[in-house]
């Protein structure tokens, strides 16, 4: 992976963790952005405390990095309540979830991350604790198996996807309420990045924080990355003062562009424009020509370029959008998708 891809891969990667966890929101209040989900949340919460009753399910659904994994820790926080964290990937067999949902404490909040990734009996359990707090065990095999039906206590499901769209919908629907996380707007990165400077102890003037704001892919966790790289730039080629200068070298030498577009989002728009002419084309003839997965290029690249306006999903496949063009430094072709239809000439 070259030096570029890791600085905007929106996952944590390496001691990431460690840091990300240092500047992680504890609190709903100090929570940036996201407004109408905060303002949902604290509702559900604050009822459910009022009733002494755990609050309904909670599906969070949005790109990585937007705060899902925050919000999950922030819910256990102000429902006072201890939080058991695994994943979809964890939950191979229906015996992985039983273990977990059997010793949960009354009111525990059960954080799923990519619980679209979750196998089928593991699923199917699931709906069973969701709505009844119950889990039928199954004891023997063939004819003669039993199921054992097992009281849980009371819980709180708090899952995460990066594509709810691969969610069964009896799962979808057991769940009370559902939070679209969206990209962030530049003010709200700055104030992100305001924030964590001030955790980190890094000087950062407005223009610098405005700058790095703009180049962060509308994503906290790429806006915390950029902010320590430029950090660093700073503190070894200028007096460690992050200016708007400084920080738009330091981004040019990472290789994220004025629109915060990276290496791979810039590989995506350039292979539809250069080998398949914009597009139409299917999502994995594209990554087949980026070189990645297609699932990759549909969570991580697509979001964000569908939401600057470069690329659309069509049912015909992507196709670039007259600004991708632009972007690229390229003159777009007349029928362009989003071109602004010229008047005929008289
Ligand atoms: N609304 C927010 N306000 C402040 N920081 C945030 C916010 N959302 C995310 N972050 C920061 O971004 C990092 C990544 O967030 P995380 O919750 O792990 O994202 P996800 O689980 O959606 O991939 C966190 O460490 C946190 O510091
Ligand atoms: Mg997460």
């Amino acid at each position: 992976m070259s030096a570029g891809r890791e600085l905007v891969s929106p996952d944590a990667e390496g001691d990431e963790h460690t840091i990300e966890a240092a500047l992680r929101p504890k609190r709903l209040d100090e929570f940036i952005g996201q407004a109408r989900v905060r303002e949902q949340l604290s509702l559900v919460l604050h009822s459910a405390l009022r009733r002494n009753r755990p609050p309904d399910h909670v599906l969070m659904s949005g790109a990585p990095g937007l705060g899902k994994t925050t919000l999950a820790m922030i819910i256990a926080a102000e429902l006072g309540a201890p939080l058991r964290v695994t994943s979809g990937p964890a939950l191979e067999r229906a015996g992985d979830l039983a273990a977990i949902l059997s010793t949960l404490s009354e009111g525990e909040v059960l954080f799923i991350d990519e619980i679209h990734r979750m196998a089928r009996p593991a699923e199917e359990m699931l709906y069973l604790a969701m709505e009844d707090f119950r889990v039928d065990i199954v004891v023997g095999k063939g004819p003669g198996a039993t199921a054992i039906p097992l009281d849980i206590a009371p819980f709180t499901l708090v899952g995460a996807t990066t594509r709810a769209g691969l969610l069964p919908a009896p799962l979808r629907d057991r769940f009370g309420f559902t939070a679209h996380m969206d990209f962030y707007d530049v003010g709200e990165l700055e104030r992100v990045l305001h924030r964590s400077s001030r955790l980190l102890g890094i000087v950062l003037p407005d223009d610098g924080a405005r700058e790095i704001a703009r180049r962060s892919r509308g994503t906290p966790r790429i806006a915390n990355r950029l902010l320590r790289r430029v950090r660093d730039f700073a503190e070894v080629r200028a007096d460690g003062l992050v200016t708007r200068d400084l920080a738009s070298a330091a981004l040019d030498l990472y290789e994220v562009d004025a629109e915060g577009l990276d290496r791979l989002d810039r590989a995506v728009l350039g292979a539809l424009l250069g080998k398949f002419g914009g597009g139409p084309v299917g999502l994995s003839t594209l990554a087949v020509a980026v070189g990645e997965e297609p699932e990759t290029v549909e969570v991580v690249a697509e979001p964000f370029l569908v939401r600057q306006g470069l690329l659309a999903r069509t049912p015909r496949g992507r196709v670039a959008t007259a600004a991708a063009w632009i972007h690229l430094g390229l003159v777009p072709p007349p029928d362009a998708f989003g071109a602004d239809p010229r008047p005929a000439e008289p």
